[in-house]
């Protein structure tokens, strides 16, 4: 799968957009209303209305979207012929910008049939600016909404999706809180490592993840220890675009799979959810991946090249339980108030999430899945007992 979309990345790029709105009259732009508050997406917006005849704009994507959010989505659009779909925002506002993309054409499948498997086969040009560094949405084929009805999430995946641009503006980042931009830059980092360690993992998504994973250690501690560095605010948005670009040739796997029902379910944050299970995960699937975890090792600042292979994979694994801890993010499911009596239906919901596990380098049975989910209420009580 070809990721050819044109890209513009840097510090006020969003100034050069007017040659991408050239013989487009009719524009939508999707965000939500946070974003819509940042004065740079102010900006963009009336440098939009001045170029084009109509621009309709939808600012009521809630996070972690649902399938009943895009059809109310689609009820309140006052006009489907458009010549342009805009996305402005983080993975929630983006997946549904890339929908609308495809529902917007004459005589697309309705979103029934799309959530039933049916491919789109053509979209309206789009153009897709992250605000969050991220979910690599804007590389992605995927579109993920949350399915309440099944306490799970989907993604609908067609490569029609993958946008016409892609703007990384590092100066529409800023503005994350930092528990976001925590959490949001761990959802990047769990693309990258499961994709560069899944079973379909090869030379083109190795290469993206690993020049990804390499610019994420280097400065997603910086972005939170200084907001406005927007060198640093750039590093993070091409790591989780390589993120995105590395799911679209492999794919996630564990972490994803497990994080799915703690969103569709419970509502919790995908990079969240993501960050509970990043170190329990790795550490389930480390022996099956020693070699790659000791080359992501060596991508550390501060790596030892003096421990062996099997040290490397290791001091990995303690890496990353250690990065959550100090962005000060969750580590447990009790801390969000999930006691364990909903084990049964979490490990289920995992299994089912077959287009994941299937990716995990080792087999995986329920067992292995309760274990996983269960050191994450271990983790609460032995923290609790501490303290
Ligand atoms: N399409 C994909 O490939 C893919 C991959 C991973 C996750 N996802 C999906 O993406 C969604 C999560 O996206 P997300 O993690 O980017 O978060 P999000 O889009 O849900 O945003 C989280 C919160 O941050 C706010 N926000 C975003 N950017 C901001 C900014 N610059 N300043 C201030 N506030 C800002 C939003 O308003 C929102 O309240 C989930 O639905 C997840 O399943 C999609
Ligand atoms: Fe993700």
């Amino acid at each position: 799968m070809n990721i050819n979309s044109s890209l513009l990345s840097g510090y006020q790029t969003l100034n050069d957009i007017g040659y991408l709105l050239k013989n487009r009259q009719r524009v939508l732009l999707v965000t939500d209303k946070n974003i819509a508050g940042i004065p740079a997406v102010q900006a963009l917006i009336a440098q939009i209305k001045k170029k084009v005849e109509q621009l309709e704009i939808i600012d009521s994507v809630p996070p972690e979207p649902t399938h009943h959010n895009v059809a109310e989505i689609l009820t309140t659009l006052k006009n489907t012929d458009v010549d342009l779909v805009v996305g402005v925002g983080g993975g929630s506002v983006l997946d549904v910008a890339k929908l609308l993309s495809v529902l917007c054409v004459e005589d697309s499948p309705s979103l029934d049939s799309l959530l039933n498997g049916e491919k789109p086969t053509r979209r309206t040009a789009s153009l897709l600016i992250p605000t969050t560094a991220g979910t690599g949405s804007e590389a992605t084929p995927n579109a993920i909404l949350a399915i309440p009805e099944k306490e799970t999430k989907v993604g609908i995946i067609s490569p029609v999706m993958l946008p016409d641009y892609v703007i990384l503006a590092p100066e529409l980042t800023t503005s994350m809180p930092a528990h976001i931009a925590s959490s949001t830059g761990i959802d990047a980092l769990c693309h990258l490592i499961e994709c560069f360690t899944a079973t379909i993992a090869n030379p083109v998504s190795d290469n993206y993840a690993l020049i990804g994973l390499k610019k994420l250690f280097a400065s997603l501690e910086t972005t939170i220890a200084e907001p406005e560095n927007l060198a640093a605010r750039l590093d993070m948005l091409w790591a989780s675009y390589y993120g995105g670009a590395a799911i679209a040739h492999s794919g996630t796997h564990l972490v994803h799979a497990m994080s799915y029902p703690l969103g569709g379910k419970y509502h919790i944050p995908h990079g969240v959810a993501n960050a509970i299970l990043l170190a329990p995960c790795m550490a389930f699937v480390r022996p099956a991946a020693v070699t790659k975890f000791a080359q992501v090792y060596d991508l550390l600042p501060d790596a030892n090249p003096q421990l062996d292979e099997e040290q490397k994979s290791l001091a990995l694994v303690d890496y990353f339980a250690a990065l959550v801890k100090r962005l000060n993010l969750p580590a447990s499911l009790d801390a969000l108030g999930i006691g364990s009596e909903h084990l049964p239906s979490l490990v289920q919901a995992a299994l089912d999430v077959q287009r994941l596990m299937k990716n995990v380098p080792m087999s995986v049975s329920a067992d292995d899945v309760r274990e996983v989910y269960l050191t994450l209420f271990a983790n609460e009580k032995m923290t609790q007992g501490v303290n």
